[in-house]
This record gives structure tokens, C-alpha cells and sequence, in this order.
């Protein structure tokens, strides 16, 4: 952390407490108030963590107001248009982009963990066909620690490193095997000559009784959704997962955690939410009747896939996905579909909409991954399985720079109580 050459004063009643203030090396000032409780005997109050930094971090850097997203320093777009998914999880998890030795390296050590182990498709097997593929993404990830008992002692770094490997590698597989679970077919075993991404999609979409020949524009799609969603800073699941470990959890329960955070739909749930919404406006005539209803403050509706929390113009994520989505559907040839007609309508009709940009609310990634994803062949259920595919690789890196750090401490939040002062208990003959 930067030197605090800098503080704050704060007044309560007569008396006086000097905050340090941290200076980032890009970003807004932070105001270190760690010893405020243990000096003042107070609290800061900040439900949503819209104002507190939970940790310091070098991984990723966003400004919300500006659509900037950094990795280790990199613009997203940069490394989307020049870069691939397996080159960023380097970078991310090591800090470096890789020399071409160290990338080969990296890639052999992922392609070797890609497959599971055999009692593991018990798991799968246990699950109703009915499943939704997240459910059996947490239940499975979680039961990695059972299978991989030589990779969750978090003290030891070779076993920090074997896990990430694992997980980076294990996790396509997982998510590709739940949909084959979950459409009758026979589970696909990873290849070592497909790269990552075309590993993944021969996973979900090719059957023992045919040759499969991954399209290379689908693959490099694939990859660029990959990277797009590969890290996004302290967000709800990457906190969900730092806040996990912080009790030493093993990182196969933590990733787990971070899946279920994912799950919901303000969060990784939004492109399957995003998708179905479109479905469910079906034709450009309904449109001003679901923007009215976002607008309406009775009722609970939403546009799923706009608005962030952090972004306030907009998302660059989404800047790459919509070009992905243009060329992916035209080399499709289905950019007459009456799904995409929809979602192109009705970004259009709510960025002219006061409302919407009062409020700064703009299309997020998820606002086109999920038509790139439905293009390619995916059910909606699979939108947020493969967000939690790409978002691992961000989770395992903040995992690791949090166990390396020496002033990781069990996370333990305070709250405002409101409940009811000490009272006696009732006899329940006399309640
Ligand atoms: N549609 C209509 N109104 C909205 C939307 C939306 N999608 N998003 C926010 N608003 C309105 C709110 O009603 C609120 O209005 P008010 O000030 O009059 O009460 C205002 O904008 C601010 O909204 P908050 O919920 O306070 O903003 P917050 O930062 O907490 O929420 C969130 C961000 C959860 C992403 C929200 O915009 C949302 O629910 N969007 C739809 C879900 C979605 O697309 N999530 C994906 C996020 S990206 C990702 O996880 C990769």
C-alpha cells in the first residue's frame, strides 16, 4: 500500500481523530479508517459497500465514470482485439503478460488438468436432469476438495498454484458436463489438441456418433467472452470468494461461494435474465410497454442487462461484446434474428429515453453476450455457467493475492443495530 502522507480530520462532539488517507496509484484517495473503532468507539455505516475499499489490490483497475477497465495496467480492449483468454489468466494471476516459453508452459499446465476425476460423474449422476447448471456447478466445484485433497492447503504455494491450475482447467469441463447432463447425452472428455476455447465447445456440443468440427469463428467468440468476463475487481462474487477464504477456507469451497454469488440475477444471472426478457417483449411494438414498466416506480421490472454499479457511462466490456455480436451474427447469418431485432430496439429506444440517461444507465456486457451465446447454440441456462467459467480465472487470482498478503485478516463486518434492547425471557404460558 502507498505511502499516507495525507489525512483527514474528523470532528465528534469535542473531539478530534486524524484519518490517514492512502494515495492509489491510479484512482481515488482512501480514507484508512481501521482504527477508528478501537479510537473513537464508532462504526462507519455503508450497506452495499458503495464507499469502502475492502482490501488493496493490483490486479484490476476500473473507472466507472471514464469506461475504463485495466488488467495489471492493460486496457480491456486491447487485450480483447490482441490478446486470448489463456495469455490474460497468465497476466492476471502472475502480474506479467508471459514470454513465449512462459505461455507455452502456462497452456501445457492447463491443458493437463483439463479432466475429471472418474467418480466424479457420480456427482453429475446424482443431480435430477432438470437441474439448472449452476446448481450443479457449486455442488461440484465444492466437491472438488473431496477429489483434490493435495491441492487445498492454502499455507503451501506449490498446492495455492495446483489449485489455480485445476480450477482455470477443470472448471470448462464441469460447466460443459452439466448441460450434457442436463440434455440426456453422453458426458465429452476434454482433448489436449483443442485450445481452451474450442476444448469447451467441443465439450458441450459434440456427440460420440459424429465427427465435431469446431468453427474457428465460434471458438475465437468464445474466447473473447472468455475474456471479457475474466476479472472485474472487488465485485459481489470476487468478494464473496475473498471473504470466504479469509476463514482459510480450502479454495475449492471458496470458488464454490463465488459461483452461488454469481448465480443471481443482479450479478452473473443477468445475462439469462437479459435474454429472457427479450424473449418475453418478443416483437419491437412491445417495447415502450417494458421501458414504461422499467420506469415505473410500483413496479419491481427492470431492463436486465443495463445499469452497473460501478460504470455510470459506460461498460467497455459491452463496446467489444456488441461488435462481437455483429460479427458473429452476421457470419451466422442470422442478424435477422427477431431476438437480436428486439435487443438493438430497445438499447436504442432507452439510450434516447431521459430516464435512462438521467439515471446513467447503459447496456452492460451482459446485454450482448447472451444473444452472441444463444446464436452459437447455448440454452439460456449455460449463460451464467460460462460467465462462471471465465470468471475463475478472476476469483482464483484475487484469491491468491489475498492469502500472499500479511495483512489478510478474517473478514468481519460490523452492522447498525436496531433490534430490540436486553429484555427478560417470557415463560411461553405468559406470551
Ligand atoms: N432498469 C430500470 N431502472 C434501473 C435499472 C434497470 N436495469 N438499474 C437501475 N435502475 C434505477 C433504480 O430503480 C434506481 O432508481 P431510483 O434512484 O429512482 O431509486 C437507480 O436506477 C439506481 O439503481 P440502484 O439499484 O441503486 O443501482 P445499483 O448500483 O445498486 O445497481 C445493478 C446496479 C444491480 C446492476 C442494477 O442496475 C440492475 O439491477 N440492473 C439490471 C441487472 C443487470 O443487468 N445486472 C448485471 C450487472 S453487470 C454484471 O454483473 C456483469
Amino acid at each position: 500500500m502507498a505511502d499516507a502522507p495525507k489525512s483527514a480530520r474528523l470532528t465528534i462532539g469535542n473531539d478530534t481523530y486524524d484519518l490517514p488517507i492512502h494515495s492509489p496509484t491510479v484512482g481515488p484517495d482512501v480514507l484508512d479508517i481501521r482504527k477508528l473503532y478501537g479510537q473513537a468507539g464508532v462504526f462507519t455505516y455503508d450497506p452495499g459497500f458503495t464507499s469502502t475499499a475492502s482490501c488493496d489490490s493490483t490486479i484490476t483497475f476500473i473507472d466507472g465514470n471514464e469506461g475504463i477497465l485495466l488488467h495489471r495496467g492493460y486496457p480491456i480492449g486491447q487485450l480483447a482485439a490482441k490478446s486470448h483468454f489463456l495469455e490474460v489468466c497468465y497476466l492476471l494471476l502472475y502480474g506479467e503478460l508471459p514470454s513465449a516459453p512462459e505461455l507455452e508452459k502456462f497452456e501445457h499446465n492447463i491443458t493437463m488438468h483439463t479432466m475429471l476425476h472418474e467418480q466424479m460423474q457420480n456427482f453429475f449422476r446424482g443431480f435430477r436432469r432438470d437441474a439448472h447448471p449452476m446448481a450443479v456447478m457449486v455442488g461440484v466445484v465444492g466437491a472438488m476438495s473431496a477429489f483434490y485433497h493435495d491441492s487445498t492447503d492454502i499455507s503451501d504455494e506449490r498446492q495455492r498454484e495446483i489449485a489455480s491450475h485445476r480450477l482455470i482447467a477443470k472448471m470448462p469441463t464441469i460447466a460443459a458436463w452439466a448441460y450434457k447432463y442436463s440434455i440426456g447425452q453422453p458426458f465429452v472428455y476434454p482433448r489436449n489438441d483443442e485450445d481452451y476455447a474450442s476444448n469447451f465447445l467441443r465439450m458441450c456440443f459434440a456427440v460420440p456418433a459424429e465427427d465435431y468440427i469446431v468453427n474457428p469463428i465460434l471458438s475465437r467468440a468464445m474466447d473473447r467472452i472468455f475474456t471479457l468476463h475474466a476479472d472485474h475487481e472487488q465485485n459481489a462474487s470476487t468478494s464473496t470468494v475473498r471473504l470466504a477464504s479469509s476463514s482459510g477456507a480450502n479454495p475449492f469451497a471458496c470458488i464454490a461461494a463465488g459461483i452461488a454469488c454469481l448465480w443471481g440475477p443482479a450479478h452473473g444471472g443477468a445475462n439469462q435474465a437479459c435474454l429472457e426478457m427479450l424473449k418475453e417483449i418478443g416483437t419491437v411494438d412491445r417495447i415502450p410497454e417494458f421501458i414504461a414498466r422499467a420506469k415505473d416506480k410500483d413496479d419491481p421490472f427492470r431492463l436486465m442487462g443495463f445499469g452497473h454499479r460501478v460504470y455510470k457511462n459506460f461498460d467497455p466490456r459491452a463496446t467489444v461484446m456488441k461488435q462481437s455480436a455483429d460479427e458473429v451474427l452476421e457470419l451466422l447469418g442470422v442478424e435477422n434474428n427477431p431476438v437480436l431485432q428486439v435487443a438493438k430496439e430497445l438499447e436504442k429506444a432507452a439510450l434516447e429515453d431521459p430516464y435512462f440517461a438521467d439515471k446513467k444507465l447503459f447496456p452492460n456486457v451482459d446485454f450482448y453476450s447472451g444473444i452472441i451465446l444463444e446464436a452459437m447454440g447455448f440454452p439460456t441456462s449455460m449463460f451464467t455457467p460460462i460467465f462462471a467459467v471465465s470468471r475463475t480465472v478472476g476469483w482464483i487470482s484475487q484469491w491468491k493475492e489475498m492469502i500472499a498478503d500479511p495483512q489478510n485478516k478474517i473478514g468481519r463486518p460490523r452492522q447498525l443495530y436496531l433490534g430490540e434492547t436486553l429484555r427478560d425471557y417470557t415463560d411461553i404460558e405468559n406470551r
